[in-house]
């Protein structure tokens, strides 16, 4: 039995939309805030999944679909899915290994060998790099994904003496959601790795899309770099452009990015861009530069094309 409203984010993620739920779900439409119900629910830059994950275990839904063009992540989700007690059983040993260590030296050590062998793609099965995912961001610098030029990670070693490395509990229970099946057996659950555009074939009238997208950068040092192909302003462009579209097909959209006005004050650049939705702006605390060490309160937009 799932334990409603329990489960989280397996992850720590950039962007992560944990301490934001309680805000997204007063802005979910009214109808299906009051049946508790979803028809069709689309999250295409689905990351660490914190509002897929909510949804999934407090709604009724009849079809799910999740994307990130992120594989290495996307392959994570696909082992909970698939292989959840090999998985459980990796993450043990990962676990096992850390924690025997008493010297910092031996375990950045681990962490170093790990990291090269997650770097190196094919050298081990996918279970076990979808553990090595998962023991990277509990053991690296702040939770942080990043990659070079080459696409390989190279965030350093977090110098996390015991860190909570997983929850097999939450990952099992996360499992059964990736594994709900309908009445005729059909998987409810779709995952599904690209681009955000190619998610527009499943979008009906009946469906409800919250995009997350990488955000506009808040600092100059281009913090929201995801990944080596980036999202700069004519990505936002493209985006907004996709969002009419969906409005356009009849779905509920809601989307959330940085508001740029915590930096500029007279910067109207999603003012502009979604003018004809509704912009709402909302306070959320966030880590503000690279270094970790700047949590503060700054404004996050919510645009959604109803009322
Ligand atoms: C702000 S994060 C999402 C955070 C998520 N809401 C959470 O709670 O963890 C943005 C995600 O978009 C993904 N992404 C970047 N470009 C993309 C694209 N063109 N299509 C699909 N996903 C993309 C990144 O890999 C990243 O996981």
């Amino acid at each position: 039995m799932i334990e409603v409203g329990k489960i989280k984010p397996f992850i720590k993620w950039a962007g992560g939309k944990t301490e934001l739920l309680p805000v997204l779900e007063q802005q979910l439409p009214k109808e299906i805030r009051k049946n508790k119900e979803i028809d069709t629910y689309i999250e295409p830059f689905v990351g660490a999944g914190a509002v897929f994950i909510y949804l999934s275990s407090n709604y009724k839904f009849n079809r799910i679909i999740i994307n990130d063009i992120n594989y290495k992540l996307i392959n994570v989700y696909k082992s909970i899915k698939n292989n959840c007690n090999e998985l459980i059983y990796d993450l043990e040993q990962l676990k096992k290994e850390y924690l025997s260590y008493e010297e910092d030296e031996d375990k950045k050590e681990m962490y170093l060998r790990i990291r090269d062998e997650f770097n190196n793609w094919k050298s081990v099965n996918k279970i076990k790099q979808a553990a090595n995912f998962i023991f990277i961001n509990k053991t690296c610098f702040n939770g942080l994904y990043r990659e070079n030029s080459k696409g390989g990670y190279n965030v350093p070693w977090g110098q996390h003496k015991s860190p909570s490395m997983y929850d097999e509990i939450q990952i099992r229970n996360m499992s059964k959601i990736l594994n709900t099946k309908d009445n005729e057996g059909n998987e409810k659950v779709i995952i599904c790795c690209g681009e955000y555009k190619d998610l527009e074939k499943y979008v009906d009238e009946n469906t409800l899309v919250y995009m997350d997208p990488p955000y506009r950068p808040i600092t100059k040092s281009g913090f929201t770099s995801y990944n080596k192909s980036g999202f700069n302003d004519d990505a936002q462009i493209e985006l907004a452009k996709f969002y009419e579209k969906l409005s356009y097909k009849g779905a509920k959209v809601m989307l959330s990015n940085s508001d740029p006005k915590n930096y500029q004050e007279d910067d109207e650049f999603f003012d502009d861009l979604y003018g004809k939705f509704n912009i709402q702006r909302v306070s959320v605390s966030r880590m503000i530069n690279s270094k970790g060490t700047g949590r503060g309160k700054v404004k996050e937009i919510l645009v959604t094309n109803y009322k």
